[in-house]
């Protein structure tokens, strides 16, 4: 009678660590900001909840093909990170559910009106102004001036010294696409991108690779966020920042939750802790220097100030649509990346 209880129990438990386990909570959460952060908003949202992260970092517009791409069978619960731009595409071809936080009252208008133009599809976290940085002792060994203006980078001593994203899979080098069209118009932002392209020595896949390769001392002049090039300086790496002399386009950092989401209870929990003062801190132990959409996190000294750039009126409605960014991919396709070098 002993035994046959013991085996009773020993039964009982096993059945119930096997129910508990299939039913564990979890979360897979596609991030486009950079790997460390990303890594360390997975593991904070685990402390915080006991729900399991399976996290996977691609860059904006690589994310928005893979949502795309698995329309039809969702693997993805929340895209958080990433520039406004393809989330908000992403919200016009819906492929992204509507949702209003609870924590919708403690962040900056700049983030709510990212929500307020695509019916509550996305929602901003972070912003940023797009510029460049550059290795100041290449710089100084390859005898260059100091670059101060956009339009300095298209002159013939920087050959072989500029890199940039490709804007297909990069949001910073869309950003860049669309900035140059807003403050060139659209030939003199053609006309622009295609001189530079001249001076390009690669395009990355990732938005951020060209100041990291600028730190290293394997590029001389990275076209990145600024926030981006900050890191690299605050982590002891040669690098300058500037703000262009002609004025520059800013991010708006996005978040959206995926339509047809398995895990869509966990994917809303992410979406309002990603949302706290506490959970956006975070961004400061991986050295982000975005500005936070929750009024209340921390920001760093480091952070470029953004009231001190002369930053354009971005059209975010106009450069986030659908047919407008497929438009200019397209153009860039055919008319710049295939030019000789
Ligand atoms: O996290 C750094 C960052 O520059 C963000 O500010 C931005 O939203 C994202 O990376 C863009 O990355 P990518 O250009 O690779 O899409």
């Amino acid at each position: 009678m002993k035994r046959l209880n013991k085996t009773l129990l020993a039964a009982a438990a096993m059945m119930a660590a096997s129910t508990s386990l299939a039913s564990a909570a979890k979360l897979t959460f596609y991030c486009s900001a950079q790997e460390d952060w990303c890594q360390s908003m997975a593991r904070g949202f685990e402390e915080a909840t006991g729900i399991d992260v399976n996290m996977t970092r691609k860059s904006s517009g690589e994310t928005f093909a893979q949502i795309k791409a698995e329309s039809s069978n969702p693997k993805g619960d929340v895209w958080w990170g990433g520039t406004g731009d393809p989330h908000l595409q992403a919200a016009e071809e819906d492929l992204t559910e509507p949702y209003v936080s609870k924590m919708r009252g403690e962040l900056n208008d700049w983030a709510i009106s990212q929500a307020s133009s695509a019916a509550d599809k996305t929602i901003g976290i972070y912003s940023g102004a797009l510029g460049y940085g550059y290795n100041a002792d290449l710089l100084k060994a390859n005898n260059l001036p100091e670059p101060k203006c956009w339009k300095d980078l298209t002159k013939p001593e920087y050959k072989g010294h500029v890199q940039m994203a490709n804007p297909n899979s990069s949001g910073t080098a869309y950003t860049t696409l669309a900035t140059m069209v807003q403050l060139f118009g659209e030939d003199g932002g053609f006309d622009f991108m295609k001189s530079l392209h001249k001076n390009i020595n690669q395009y990355t896949k990732s938005g951020s690779a060209p100041i990291k390769a600028a730190g290293r001392g394997e590029n001389t002049i990275g076209i990145v966020f600024m926030h981006d090039a900050v890191k690299q300086a605050v982590s002891g790496f040669p690098i300058k920042v500037v703000a262009p002399c002609e004025g520059t386009g800013y991010e708006i950092g996005s978040m959206s939750i995926i339509k047809g989401a398995r895990n869509l209870d966990e994917a809303k929990q992410f979406y309002d802790w990603a949302l706290s003062a506490k959970a956006q801190t975070r961004a400061l132990e991986v050295k982000a220097y975005q500005v936070p959409s929750n009024k209340g996190a921390e920001t760093s000294p480091s952070a470029p100030d953004l009231s001190l750039i002369k930053l354009i009126d971005y059209d975010f409605k106009k450069y986030g649509s659908s047919a407008e960014r497929k438009r200019l991919l397209k153009k860039w396709d055919d008319e710049v990346s295939v030019l000789p070098q």
